[in-house]
């Protein structure tokens, strides 16, 4: 049964939520729901979108399958847990009519406390003008911590003693840190209080994930690896320092799930039908021009998580070709083709043309993508709507030539296109 990667190609935004969805309840090819989803990495800096017969949801930690009652969802040991957001999460999914006990937590993930977002507010603001653009969320200090090896894992929640000594060992080297950015203390016995609490309503579902995921893949069940951001924001890959902490990457996928390399048997790239990207750092097809806006406005680009304005530019297929590399795509989803309806011409950046003069069309390090400049080649747009379409005969030609280039392009085959925000407009490619 397979084992299947989602991530996204890009910079974060790509769809994967709707994407995860859509698979999850209907299974895609397989004709029936997805057995087991499994976040391996980010925390709530994620904000997925899912659009389908419940409701509009925007998800930050609980993974896109949760919506198919039959299918286990895992909020993976890759992954940091803001136990807060995550209750706000949950109680609104309750709200919903959701009984959310398909829901699981890895008692191995870590947590994310307050005194993380204040110390993630107080580098961005020391940063200045060479802030990230972080979401604020103490993605990178939560990190930062698991990494030193101060960190707190969800399952110290429900182990009280283990739970204050390992809080007042981290605390005072988090209070000098926060004292120097100039910041508040944390009180050991407020935090240690508040983790008892959240230990108490989280019990339910805090667990060791690993027997969970092994049991899945030796009976053979299907299980999806849901990823959040895109290769060009991975802390490895990505654009540093304008990256997250943790590695979007389908090779990450594995180790934040608890599985063996070999069981990933398909990796599906996110594709938007064009760029888009929030926080700081380098984006070489991005419009500040009207197009740009009428992207915004049409695609309705703000933040999930942060609302802030997405930057928004031209399909980039030099990424493309880096993120299919760097993840082993064996197929592709294009998302948001109907929000290029109305775009007389379109347009998809080729090559970069370095400061030398010389075009490249191999991504070189991204931190450097601040000084290339984007070589384009044109195709004619549809100019009619495709939010009807279901099937790939349904297209008009011109879209089915931009997608043909995009998979040329890509070197991945297209496996579906979506076409609108609801679960069910979605065009399953079969050629
Ligand atoms: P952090 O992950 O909050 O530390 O932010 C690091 C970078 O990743 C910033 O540029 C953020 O805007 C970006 N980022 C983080 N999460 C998301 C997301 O879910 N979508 C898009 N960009 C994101």
């Amino acid at each position: 049964m397979p084992v299947i990667a989602v991530v996204g190609a890009q910079w974060g935004d790509e769809g994967k939520g709707r994407v995860v969805d859509y698979l999850a309840a209907t299974g895609g090819e397989l004709d029936r729901p997805v057995d087991v989803v499994i976040r391996f990495q980010g925390g709530d800096n994620a904000g997925h979108t899912v659009v389908n017969p419940l409701g509009e949801f925007k998800l930050h930690l609980v993974p896109s399958g949760i919506f198919s009652p039959t299918t286990h969802c895992v909020i993976g040991t890759g992954c940091v847990v803001n136990p807060d957001s995550l209750i706000v999460e949950m109680d609104a999914l309750h709200a919903a009519g959701l009984a959310l006990n398909n829901l699981f937590v890895s008692s191995r993930a870590h947590i994310t406390f307050p005194h993380h977002c204040q110390i993630d507010g107080l580098e961005e603001s020391a940063r200045g003008a060479k802030a990230i653009g972080t979401t604020g969320r103490g993605i990178g200090p939560t990190y930062a911590d698991k990494a030193a090896r101060w960190g707190l894992r969800v399952g110290d929640l429900l182990n009280p003693d283990r739970l204050r000594q390992r809080l007042a060992a981290a605390l005072p080297r988090t209070n000098r840190a926060v004292d120097i950015l100039g910041g508040l203390p944390t009180e050991l016995d407020a935090l240690t209080d508040q983790c008892l609490d959240w230990g108490r309503r989280l019990q339910p579902y805090i667990t060791d994930s690993l027997p969970l995921v092994r049991d899945a893949l030796e009976r053979d069940r299907t299980i999806l690896l849901e990823g959040q951001l895109g290769v060009m924001r991975d802390l490895d890959w990505g654009a540093y320092p304008y990256v997250t902490s943790s590695n979007p990457i389908a090779s990450y996928g594995p180790v934040g799930a608890g599985l063996p390399l070999q069981a990933v048997t398909q990796v599906i790239g996110v594709v938007k039908a064009y760029v888009t990207a929030v926080g700081a750092g380098p984006l070489p097809t991005e419009l500040n021009d009207q197009m740009g806006d009428d992207l915004r406005r049409v695609g309705n680009e703000y933040g999930a998580t942060t609302g802030r304005p997405r930057r928004c530019g031209w399909l980039d297929a030099v990424a493309l070709d880096y993120a299919r590399w760097l993840n082993g795509f064996t197929s592709i989803v294009v998302t948001k083709l109907d929000v290029l309806d109305g775009m007389p011409e379109i347009r998809i950046c080729t090559g970069y043309r370095l400061p030398s003069g010389q075009i490249v069309t191999r991504m070189p390090d991204p931190a450097t993508l601040g000084s290339v400049e984007p070589e384009y080649e044109s195709w004619p747009g549809w100019l009619c709507a495709t939010n009807q379409a279901r099937r790939w005969e349904d297209l008009p030609g011109e879209a089915q030539q931009y997608l043909g280039r995009i998979e040329e392009l890509t070197g991945a085959p297209i496996g579906w296109v979506s076409v609108g925000p609801a679960r069910e407009a979605m065009v399953a490619v079969k050629r």
